[in-house]
């Protein structure tokens, strides 16, 4: 079973200042599609060193996936596409492309994301943007994708399936 982190960066859901929706959606739907185990999920605060020091705590724990979400548009203090690429060793565009792609046909606001994916080691790391709404759109396109990327990522077919067809 693949294993998974869930990262909501957010100064004031750090803070307890508001509720963190994204991230516990974020897990549920993982979890209703794949079955996979979301085993951390954390909200941090806006900081380059929190959020690459906890991806790369999550990588080094052998963690399959880490979605992040939120930080990534225009404020001052969105930095965690700064604090990503600090962390992955290979860039993966195509996620990120798509993801905006598609998310333009939703919102023009979609063209203010400026999340990057790649990997780290067996990790693969992808920002979504932070409104719950938003997370659920994403995911949308990322999951008919997301079990043939880790099993040719880690080299091992999670379930033996041909995802060629998806
Ligand atoms: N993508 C989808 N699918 N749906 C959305 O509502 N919102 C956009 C964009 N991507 C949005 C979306 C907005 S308004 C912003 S500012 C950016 O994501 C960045 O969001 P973030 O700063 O919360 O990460």
């Amino acid at each position: 079973m693949r294993r998974v982190g869930i990262l909501t960066v957010s100064d004031r859901g750090s803070q307890g200042a508001y509720e963190d929706r994204s991230g516990p959606l974020a897990a549920e739907i993982i979890q209703e599609a794949t079955g996979w185990l979301v085993e951390r999920r954390e909200v941090i605060p806006d900081e380059i060193s929190v959020i690459a020091g906890t991806l790369r705590k999550w990588c080094d724990a052998g963690l399959d996936l880490i979605l992040t979400s939120g930080g990534t548009g225009f404020a001052p203090r969105d930095v965690t596409p700064e604090a990503t690429r600090a962390v992955i060793e290979r860039e993966a565009p195509g996620i990120a492309e798509a993801l905006r792609a598609e998310s333009l046909r939703v919102t023009r606001h979609a063209m203010l994301s400026r999340a990057v994916a790649g990997m780290r080691g067996g990790t693969l790391i992808i920002n979504l943007p932070g409104n719950p709404k938003a997370v659920r759109e994403n995911l949308d396109v990322l999951l008919p994708v997301l079990p043939h990327a880790l099993d040719l990522l880690t080299g091992q077919p999670e379930s033996g399936q041909d995802h060629r067809a998806v």
